[in-house]
């Protein structure tokens, strides 16, 4: 008899049931299938080659308030800091001689005409002093139209904005409830980016407090809908100074292993359904498991950020509680992370920007045109 999860497997296209039916999976065997039958379709459609993000976090000052975050706002116990300029430009040119292909820039959220100026000069100084060849993916949050165009124009090719979840009233429940953290002001943004040229990353925290199965189906539909090319998605983890963070403390109900099960059948439903995307092991997958971020490749992801931050400020970018790596810099991720790559069998596509495929099939016919 031919068992149901072979049936949805099989299917051109899987429906809304399906990808309820495969989250809810618990015997171990189906799971381990599940996940091998991802990393067979990541072979097919991307190769077992990870791609690097050098990951600059360069400041966690931020606008915001996200109950979840640990660098939000009102968190009066954050140590604020700034990397200063040459410090970012310094990892970046650590990124381009250590062959990385790209970078991540990210900060809290900031749009002032100030911090608008500064990572745009930034920008076109990493291109200078890279010689055009390091890649830059961009991860600073909300801004108006002019600001991703000029960032844009200064040579910053893909941008990352979660999500967080796709269901506007639980949106409503993890953000405080102004104008200033609207659901539908990020869905926005993240078409605008598509409009300007940007490859288009988003993704959403997994397990969040309030958040159903069912919810995790319609955010891979989201992802489908809004065309992303690059997909992060990591657990839901708690930061002890937050509101969220306390609340789950109290209930005392956080299952560290159900949480890094969840996202790694996220990861790997994600790969099956959409097939060409790039897809990220976070590092909140190794939070919650020393291997978690391996974990993550052999599920069906595909891009490592290796983190680059500058050793005495990795300690205040806390998003959340128990961050790895925080006592290591920029050379100790980078051989760790190579033997983690080696020792599960993938190579590391070196000096490449490793773009999402999917961005090139889908532009295809603008291309030829061009
Ligand atoms: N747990 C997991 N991820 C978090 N982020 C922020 N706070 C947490 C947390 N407590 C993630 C959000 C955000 C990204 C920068 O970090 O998804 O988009
Ligand atoms: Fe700021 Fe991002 Fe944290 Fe929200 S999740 S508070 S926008 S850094």
């Amino acid at each position: 008899m031919i068992k149901k999860i072979d049936t949805i497997l099989t299917k051109d296209k899987m429906s809304r049931d399906d990808l309820i039916y495969l989250l809810k999976l618990t015997s171990r065997d189906d799971i381990q299938y599940l996940y091998d039958r991802a990393y067979a379709v990541k072979e097919q459609y991307v190769g077992k080659v990870a791609y690097y993000r050098g990951l600059i976090e360069f400041s966690n000052k931020c606008r915001k308030n996200c109950l979840y975050c640990g660098i939000r706002r009102d968190n009066k116990r954050a140590i604020r800091f700034d990397m200063t300029r040459d410090e970012i430009l310094q990892m970046a040119y650590f990124a381009y001689e250590n062959q990385y292909g790209s970078v991540t820039l990210q900060s809290g959220e900031r749009t002032d005409e100030k911090f608008i100026d500064y990572v745009e000069k930034l920008i076109w100084e990493i291109k200078r002093i890279t010689k055009g060849e390091l890649g830059i993916t961009l991860s600073l949050g909300e801004q108006d139209k002019n600001a991703y165009q000029r960032w844009f124009n200064a040579g910053a090719h893909r941008y990352l904005l979660r999500i967080e979840t796709s269901n506007p009233t639980l949106y409503g429940k993890l953000h405080p409830q102004d104008d200033n953290h609207s659901w539908q002001k990020r869905v926005d943004c993240l078409r605008e980016l598509g409009k300007i040229g940007y490859q288009v990353g988003t993704g959403v925290m997994i397990g969040s407090p309030g958040q159903t199965i069912e919810d995790l189906a319609d955010d891979i539909l989201f992802y489908e809908k809004i065309d992303a090319d690059m997909i992060g998605m990591g657990p839901y983890i708690v930061h002890h100074d937050t509101p969220l963070g306390q609340t789950v403390m109290q209930a005392n109900n956080y299952d560290k292993h159900q949480h890094m099960e969840l996202s790694l059948k996220m990861i790997a439903i994600t790969r099956l359904y959409l097939k060409d995307v790039n897809i990220a092991a976070t590092t909140a997958l190794q939070a919650l498991n020393p291997v978690g971020r391996e974990l993550g490749l052999k599920a069906g992801a595909n891009i490592l950020m290796p983190v680059l931050t500058v050793s005495q400020h990795r300690s205040k970018y806390m998003l959340y509680d128990n961050k790895p790596c925080i006592d290591d810099n920029a050379a100790q991720c980078r051989d760790c992370l190579a033997g983690r790559i080696a020792g599960i069998g993938e190579t590391i596509g070196y000096a490449k920007w490793g773009d999402a495929k999917h961005y090139f099939k889908k532009n295809a016919a603008i291309f030829k045109t061009k």
